[in-house]
């Protein structure tokens, strides 16, 4: 009885606020690569991995085009690939790449990527991350070290990372002691490791569908975005069918509005990890090696891939031999965009969506708006600008109280 009088005026003044609110869930394009321009403004590695021990050489620039490792298809993907074509003799390593931005991005930016197909298979490690730029090019003792000097962190997020034969995407952070991931109600994933000091970082495993290997590629491949805030990480995954329709608009110089986008896959608050105390601007990094510290364990390696040779060692079954075990081991990328909340022609409502506040149980998900977004100011483009962004920070969590209140009302 009492609904039918307050919904026209919640209503309204919902058209009255959402013109008005609209931009604060933007952000500004800063660098979009893709295309016959995709590898610009990236370095290449140049050396053996040493960093994650894997069985491979990362190629210099020249090296990875000559020999075909990187290029631009028909379609206008970037490809980055392991050799598939060369016998590899016992004690060699196999040529791969590893890529990484000159640009660093700061807290209060936004990475999206839509990628067509993912390095798979037995003794196959990609990542797309992103990272400090003292880590792990050091080394992650030295790093350590460098940081106890230093004393202030520079670390890293992994967006999309998987082994050998796991059918999921795995999400992480690794910092040093002091963060911690607490899952928060509404984070779509399933939470592992929690401390991010632990070698593996605080993990979330993906569970939407089609996030990794033969699955992820069969679907038409799909777009990975991770919020870097001051209010938490945030890590997306969509695969083909479900991206979100901001994202399919969104051009190679438009902003984009991150505001209907759901809960993410991943969610690490800043209340149990300060971001800014922990995570220096990053570099976006693409990777592929081979066995290593991860894929290459026996405790990972033998349940998955143990009986796919003759030895079970990772090194000697697959990365020894012909190439043709990696016909898989490609990475098809449309592009990867960076965005920031303060973009090249500053807007003074930098305000970020946050994902994970106590205000998510009070706008509990519903069916017509799938958000669960409570807002914090993300002021770290712009600080002259950091009283306007508390402003409409609390305008924001004004209008998801209203528009919380209004979905449950008519539900
Ligand atoms: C890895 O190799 C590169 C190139 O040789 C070198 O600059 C870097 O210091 C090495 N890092 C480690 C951790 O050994
Ligand atoms: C987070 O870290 C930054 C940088 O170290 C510091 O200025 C800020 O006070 C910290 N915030 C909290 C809530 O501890």
């Amino acid at each position: 009885m009492l609904l039918a009088p307050m919904l026209p005026f919640s209503l309204s003044l919902l058209v009255v606020w959402l013109p008005v609110l609209w931009p604060v869930f933007g952000y500004e394009l800063v660098r979009d690569y893709s295309g016959l321009s995709f590898f610009n403004g990236w370095d290449f590695y140049g050396a053996y991995d040493n960093l994650t021990l894997g069985d491979v050489m990362w190629l210099n620039v020249d090296d990875a085009f000559g020999q075909g490792l990187a290029y631009v298809n028909r379609a206008g993907n970037a490809v980055l690939k392991v050799d598939n074509m060369h016998n590899v003799a016992f004690n060699q390593k196999r040529n791969s790449l590893r890529i990484t931005t000159q640009a660093a991005y700061a807290v209060g930016s936004l990475w999206i990527t839509d990628m067509v197909h993912i390095p798979f298979g037995c003794s196959v490690w990609p990542a797309f991350w992103t990272k400090g730029p003292k880590w792990p090019d050091n080394g992650e003792i030295e790093y350590v070290l460098q940081f106890c000097l230093q004393a202030y962190l520079l670390n890293r997020d992994s967006i999309m990372e998987a082994i050998n034969l796991m059918d999921y995407n795995q999400m992480a952070l690794h910092t040093l002691p002091g963060c911690m991931h607490t899952t928060p109600p509404n984070q779509m994933g399933v939470s592992k490791e929690l401390d991010c000091s632990m070698p593996s970082g605080c993990v979330v495993a993906e569970t939407a569908p089609n996030s990794y290997q033969a699955g992820f590629a069969a679907a038409g491949g799909g777009v990975f975005a991770a919020q870097f805030d001051v209010s938490g990480i945030f890590i997306w995954f969509w695969s083909r069918p479900n991206i979100p329709l901001s994202i399919l608009q969104a051009t190679s110089a438009s902003p984009i509005d991150i505001s209907e986008w759901g809960p993410p896959s991943a969610s690490f608050p800043s209340t149990t990890c300060n971001i800014t105390q922990f995570f220096s601007p990053q570099n976006l990094v693409f990777d592929i090696t081979l066995c290593g510290i991860w894929a290459g364990l026996p405790v990972e390696y033998l349940p998955a891939c143990g009986n796919s040779g003759p030895t079970g060692i990772c090194y000697n079954d697959n990365v020894v031999g012909p190439g043709d075990r990696y016909n898989d081991a490609y990475f098809e990328i449309k592009y990867v965009r960076a965005y920031t909340t303060g973009g090249i022609a500053p807007t003074p409502t930098a305000a970020a969506v946050a994902i994970a506040t106590p205000l998510k149980t009070t706008t509990t998900t519903s069916m017509k708006r799938p958000a669960g977004t409570a807002l914090v100011s993300s002021p770290l483009f712009y600080p002259g600008s950091a009283r306007m962004n508390t402003e409409m920070g609390g305008v924001i969590v004004l209008l998801c109280l209203l528009v919380g209140t209004v979905t449950s009302s008519i539900l």
